[in-house]
């Protein structure tokens, strides 16, 4: 039987840093990258759009099962636009609000279920660096390297807090903060694949730290992990 492409798991709570993480170890690597939470998001503006309540499991269901989303990948993946229904919704899915909303409609199992082969097509050679809420332990249970990244729910509160005021949007801290720990207890109290960190997978605190810092120690697990080296681009 073929091998399958190695694949990299990183997950975590959401504003840890994995999408930034995940991107930059794809474009070292030069592999795919998979932003799992832009399917959730893009379900639920679908659903939105459609008139279906972010409860409405069945409908949900359906509506997974048939979305049309593409992504328009440029450079090996790594910098994708959003497609949905042929409209460009890369930027619209960002918000606080619908990433509520996709923490909402991912905790149906049929919903979950109906995305998931989806997100093991993403798995090409030479490789995937996959990131999100289960990559390591339901979508790529047999990642080569399973990292997760955990960091205090204030400072992930003040790293989006400052992203944001960067696109010039009105923020209060003290909301984003109360958001961020609705939605980490929402995302690990579900039944259905709940926010954890998988056995074997190596945690990373990254409080204190920045993207550099988190690198490197990212980087010496892959070559901890896969045996070769990573060169920065
Ligand atoms: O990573 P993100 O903030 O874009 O994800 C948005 C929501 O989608 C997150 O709160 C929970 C859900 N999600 C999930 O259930 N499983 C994933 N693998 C990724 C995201």
């Amino acid at each position: 039987m073929n091998k399958l492409p190695p694949v990299i798991a990183i997950d975590g709570p959401s504003g840890v840093g994995k999408g930034t993480i995940g991107r930059l170890l794809a474009q070292n690597l030069n592999w795919h990258f998979l932003d799992s939470g832009a399917l959730y998001r893009v379900l639920s503006l679908a659903a939105q759009q459609h008139d279906v309540a972010l409860d409405n499991e069945q409908a949900l269901e359906v509506l997974a099962a048939h979305l049309d989303v593409q992504f328009k990948t440029e450079k090996m993946g790594v910098r994708a636009r959003v497609i949905l229904e042929g409209v460009d919704v890369t930027d619209v899915i960002r918000t606080e609000l619908q990433g509520t909303a996709a923490s909402k409609v991912s905790q149906f199992l049929g919903v979950r279920n109906a995305l998931l082969n989806r997100q093991k097509d993403f798995r090409q050679a030479p490789g995937l660096v996959a990131e999100g809420r289960d990559m390591g332990t339901v979508v790529f249970p047999d990642a080569e390297l399973k990292l997760f990244l955990i960091a205090s729910a204030e400072e992930r509160a003040e790293r989006r807090y400052r992203q944001l005021k960067e696109k010039g949007l009105n923020v209060k801290l003290a909301d984003l903060v109360i958001e961020i720990a609705e939605r980490d207890l929402r995302d690990q109290s579900r039944a259905v694949a709940p926010l954890k960190p998988a056995a074997d997978s190596v945690l990373l605190d990254t409080t204190g730290l920045n993207i550099d810092e988190v690198m490197i120690r990212v980087k010496a697990e892959v070559e901890r992990k896969l045996g070769f080296e990573v060169v920065s681009l």
